[in-house]
């Protein structure tokens, strides 16, 4: 029987002051893809300015469980649910939690030199991926540039 995914997409506004951000944000994807490795997580995390939009992948109980905690979390505020669902598969699979950035370090670069989102790698099918990637960057809209 195919695994069961859970997937949950939440947007929140984010409290890390300017500054701090490469230390804190560095913090946060070290803990996040060691812990998420362990429970089996997988995902991506965006990044603006002011904003964070993740997907989390992976067992409903134990993404439920990891929401709820990072919701807790002082680094953001107004952590708003985008979407709770099953889903037949992982769309980011290879990764415990992708970086995704408009500005360099990106795991996944998000735009080619046309502004048109690109996929992941070449052995990737990345249609999935880069639909997930669009909705993922609109739901911040025009902060997202
Ligand atoms: C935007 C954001 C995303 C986060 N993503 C994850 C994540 O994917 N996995 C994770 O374990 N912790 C993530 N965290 C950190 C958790 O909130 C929490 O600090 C971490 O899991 C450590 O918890 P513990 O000290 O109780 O083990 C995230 C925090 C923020 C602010």
């Amino acid at each position: 029987m195919a695994e069961q995914v859970h997937r949950l997409i939440y947007r929140s506004h984010s409290t890390v002051p300017r500054e701090r951000r490469d230390e804190v944000l560095a913090e946060i994807f070290d803990v996040a893809r060691s812990k998420n490795k362990k429970a089996g997580v997988t995902g991506a995390l965006l990044i603006s300015d002011n904003w964070f939009v993740q997907t989390l992948e992976g067992d409903e109980t134990v993404v439920t469980e990891l929401f709820e905690k990072i919701r807790e979390d002082d680094r953001h505020t107004d952590v708003s649910v985008v979407e709770s669902a099953t889903v037949e598969d992982r769309v980011f699979s290879r990764w415990s939690m992708a970086r995704i950035s408009p500005i360099g370090r990106s795991d996944i670069p998000l735009h080619d030199v046309e502004g048109r989102i690109r996929p992941a790698a070449p052995d990737q099918p990345g249609r999935e991926q880069q639909d997930l990637l669009t909705r993922m960057r609109n739901t911040i809209g025009a902060d997202f540039v």
